[in-house]
């Protein structure tokens, strides 16, 4: 057992101290299991993974590459199963062919390229006294979702003009979802999952909107486009308008097509958390991962049905095609002139202030739409939402990554991963929400929506953690006494454990340390103490936590991605150890003697 920590209830574990090892490193008292690696089979007839017999065909059934958002899902009349739905985020040929080329990668290579990205949904099976998890392979609910499978967009920007290409004249059926990033579950039994980075799998943009996304002019990074003429945007201009979307999955129904929900707009979407209001709407948090970017609201115009009716459930699947998108404007409270871009408290103690949700645009229930942006049509808002948010004065803020509502307070934790941009000549410079000058380790801003009603259009914010080493004096913990907590850099996602602590995963730590997960408690007189719960092995980050009672769930994303690292000159050989081809893979913690987490 472990020896006993003081702390918060849930964060009584002995923090892990920052490392390079190439593993996965928990504390002391804890065991772990990998749950399911890349490549591992889960349709019926898929293969056992070969890194060097790999097949487009064996990988559309096997688990797929970069693992990012989970969630685990109840599975009545089925003890100790539950249904994991995983994110395959994006692919890294170098780390997975021998002797890949990138200049010249062949068909098979990106076929399998798109069969390892999309979602995942498989069957997890654990024992009764451990948190060890394993896959159950054929499960009837298991399911792969690729870059080439069929999605239906929805809302008021489907079936307009910016959305139809040449395969499809309806502009309502695209093929396959990219970049899944985080994500969310909503509380009818689907999940929602980001599309962020989209701009990386296009060629040859030319419009200024297309800029404004980030998308190259040039040759794309992977090729796609020369063995599919839709990624090429000089053949296929609206195909991109397509991508950038939040995907919703019915991952109960293996059947569904999933649908890309235009009415909560387009962007780098990192995450999606729904929420409901007192009277049953459905607001949904997101965060458009850029620098200078902005965060963003949805609010339905329904209310959720209860019950497990199949009407219920087919009304549940309509509530997020008709509502209000809103973007956040903050205001500090603190002279502008005490914000110096140091990271230095204004004088009033803290980082704090108001803001508003500015309205973009309404959509109605049969897909008709109302702009709030003068000079945007409503389709325009939805397809170019980003310059909505320029065209109303949102604030730019420092990449906003994941967001969450605390489901005990009801406080929303806004994560700010970091800005190098901040302040440098001609980009913005600091303010009290993103008060450093480049900024490499990122805050986590604290919103509380006005009378705690997440529909509300006015809010107050404080930042809650600005972060770094402790020991650097422009680093911020809720006003806890700093020798006590871990540093933490880079946070991106967020969850919360069942006692109410906002538990942070990180994406490139700048503290010479591996990414790793912390635990913070957000109330009481240990508010503000952060603890290190793990670290994770070389190159990788940490992603899609999950915190049960016995159980914290992670995936490690991405190992071995160093510059110059190749199969064939690992910079990590995790999980399998020497001679075997590093694999992103989900990993399951727990209490050795089987007791609660963190208690
Ligand atoms: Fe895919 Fe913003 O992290
Ligand atoms: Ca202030
Ligand atoms: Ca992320
Ligand atoms: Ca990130």
């Amino acid at each position: 057992a472990p020896r006993p920590v003081e702390g918060a209830r849930g964060l009584r574990f002995a923090p892990v101290a920052p490392n390079t090892a190439d593993q996965v490193t928990v504390p002391a008292g804890y065991s772990q299991n990998v749950v399911i690696r890349w490549g591992e089979p889960i349709l019926r007839g898929a293969p056992a993974f070969d890194a060097d017999k790999q097949s487009a065909k064996a990988q559309a059934g096997q688990f797929g590459y970069n693992n990012d958002f989970l969630s685990l899902l109840p599975l009545r009349g089925e003890p100790n199963r539950q249904l994991l739905v995983a994110n395959h985020e994006y692919t890294d040929e170098i780390l997975m062919f021998r002797g890949y080329d990138p200049e010249n990668p062949t068909r098979e290579q990106v076929e399998i390229a798109w069969a390892a990205h999309g979602l995942s949904v498989v069957a997890v099976e654990g024992e009764r006294r451990t948190g060890r998890l394993a896959p159950v392979s054929r499960h009837h609910l298991n399911r792969r979702l690729t870059a080439t499978s069929r999605f239906e967009l929805t809302g008021p920007a489907a079936g307009g003009a910016l959305v139809r290409t040449s395969a499809d004249r309806t502009g309502r059926t695209v093929l396959g979802t990219l970049n899944n990033c985080a994500g969310g579950t909503t509380p009818w039994g689907t999940t929602l999952h980001g599309e962020e980075n989209f701009n990386q799998y296009f060629a040859h943009a030319s419009s200024a909107t297309d800029k404004r996304y980030g998308i190259g002019t040039g040759a794309s990074e992977r090729k796609w486009e020369r063995f599919d003429k839709r990624f090429d945007l000089a053949q296929e201009p609206n195909e991109a308008h397509r991508f950038g979307w939040v995907v919703e999955l019915d991952p109960y129904d293996p059947e569904s097509t999933p649908r890309k929900r235009t009415a909560l707009g387009r962007f780098k979407h990192e995450a999606a958390q729904p929420r409901l209001t007192d009277d049953g709407r459905v607001v949904v948090y997101m965060g458009d991962d850029e620098r200078f970017d902005y965060f963003y609201k949805f609010v339905s115009s329904q209310r959720m049905k209860k019950g497990n009716s199949r009407a219920a459930h087919e009304h549940n699947l309509t509530l997020l095609d008709e509502g209000t998108l809103y973007v956040a404007k903050l205001t500090g409270d603190s002279p502008a002139t005490e914000i110096d871009g140091t990271g230095k408290l204004p004088s009033d103690g803290e980082f704090d202030g108001s803001g508003t949700w500015i309205p973009l645009a309404t959509a109605g229930p049969r897909g008709e739409a109302v702009s709030h942006v003068p000079g945007m049509t409503a389709e325009e808002v939805y397809v170019f939402t980003r310059l909505a948010g320029d065209k109303v004065g949102a604030t730019k803020m420092d990449r906003p990554e994941d967001i969450e509502p605390s489901p005990r307070t009801g406080r929303v934790y806004v994560v700010l991963t970091n800005n190098a941009d901040r302040g440098k000549a001609g980009k913005a410079g600091a303010d009290e929400a993103n008060p450093r000058n480049l900024n490499k380790h990122g805050q986590i801003l604290e919103l509380a929506e006005h009378r705690d009603d997440p529909a509300s259009e006015r809010f107050a914010w404080r930042l809650f953690l600005v972060a770094g080493d402790p020991a650097d004096p422009a680093t911020y913990f809720a006003g806890f006494p700093k020798e006590k907590v871990s540093p933490i850099s880079c946070p991106d996602n967020v969850t919360f454990d069942p006692h109410g602590n906002l538990w942070i995963s990180t994406d490139g730590n700048q503290l010479g340390s591996h990414d790793g997960l912390f635990g913070v408690a957000t109330r009481g007189e240990r508010r503000g103490e952060l603890r290190q719960f793990l670290t994770v092995p070389t190159g990788a980050e940490t992603c899609g936590p999950i915190v049960q009672d016995r159980r914290v769930l992670v995936a490690v994303q991405h190992p071995g991605e160093i510059d110059g690292a190749s199969v064939e000159k690992p910079a990590s050989v995790w999980p399998d150890g020497p001679g075997r081809i590093v694999r992103p893979s989900v990993v399951a913690v727990w209490r050795t003697d089987g007791e609660d987490i963190g208690l």
